[in-house]
């Protein structure tokens, strides 16, 4: 095996397409899933582009929500699902994993990454929790810093390599 697919935690995604009704409704709408039938991943960095409304969150979220995180970003974990609506396309994706398992992973949404620290304030304010979250972040507050510089938190302390990370628009605060 070559040393570069060992960390190739996810390898392909595809569309069931046969159970898809309905392609005039939301998410099969979409202008991203018009012609898509299947992906490989490349084994390091996929980098999936397109103009604004193509369907590029939408798809990232069933893929994280496919496999196990939070729809809002963060890790499976963190669990706000109850006030955040994620579509059903995870449901008609099927996630082909690869052979080793990811020692770390996070979803990394710049439009939810507000909650995600508002989240770890409430979870590390609990007397009885364990650990410190936002010591995993570095220990500064999320809230008390930049825009910037708590995405540069999230990916220079929270990442801490071997892992499967989703990120939707990380360039956005850059
Ligand atoms: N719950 C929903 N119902 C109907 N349309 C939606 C819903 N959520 C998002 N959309 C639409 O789906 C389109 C694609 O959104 P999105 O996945 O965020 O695209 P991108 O990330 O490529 O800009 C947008 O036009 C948005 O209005
Ligand atoms: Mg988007």
């Amino acid at each position: 095996m070559k040393l570069t697919t060992r960390n190739q935690y996810l390898k392909q995604m595809y569309l069931l397409s046969e159970e898809i009704s309905d392609f005039d409704r939301f998410p099969f709408n979409l202008p991203l899933l018009k012609y898509f039938k299947e992906l490989d991943f490349h084994p390091n960095v996929t980098y999936i582009i397109g103009e604004n409304g193509m369907g590029k969150s939408t798809l990232l979220e069933a893929i994280a929500v496919g496999l196990g995180f939070d729809p809002e970003g963060g890790t499976s974990n963190f669990n706000f699902s109850g006030y955040f609506s994620h579509s059903n396309l995870d449901q008609f994706l099927r996630l082909v994993r690869g052979v080793y398992q990811p020692k770390d992973h996070f979803f990394f949404r710049a439009e939810t990454f507000y909650n995600v620290a508002t989240n770890i304030e409430e979870l590390d304010s609990d007397p009885l929790g364990g650990a410190r979250i936002v010591d995993s972040f570095g220990g500064k507050s999320l809230h008390e810093q930049s825009h910037g510089e708590s995405f540069f938190a999230a990916f220079n302390e929270r990442f801490r390599g071997n892992g499967l990370y989703i990120l939707d628009e990380p360039e956005a605060a850059l």
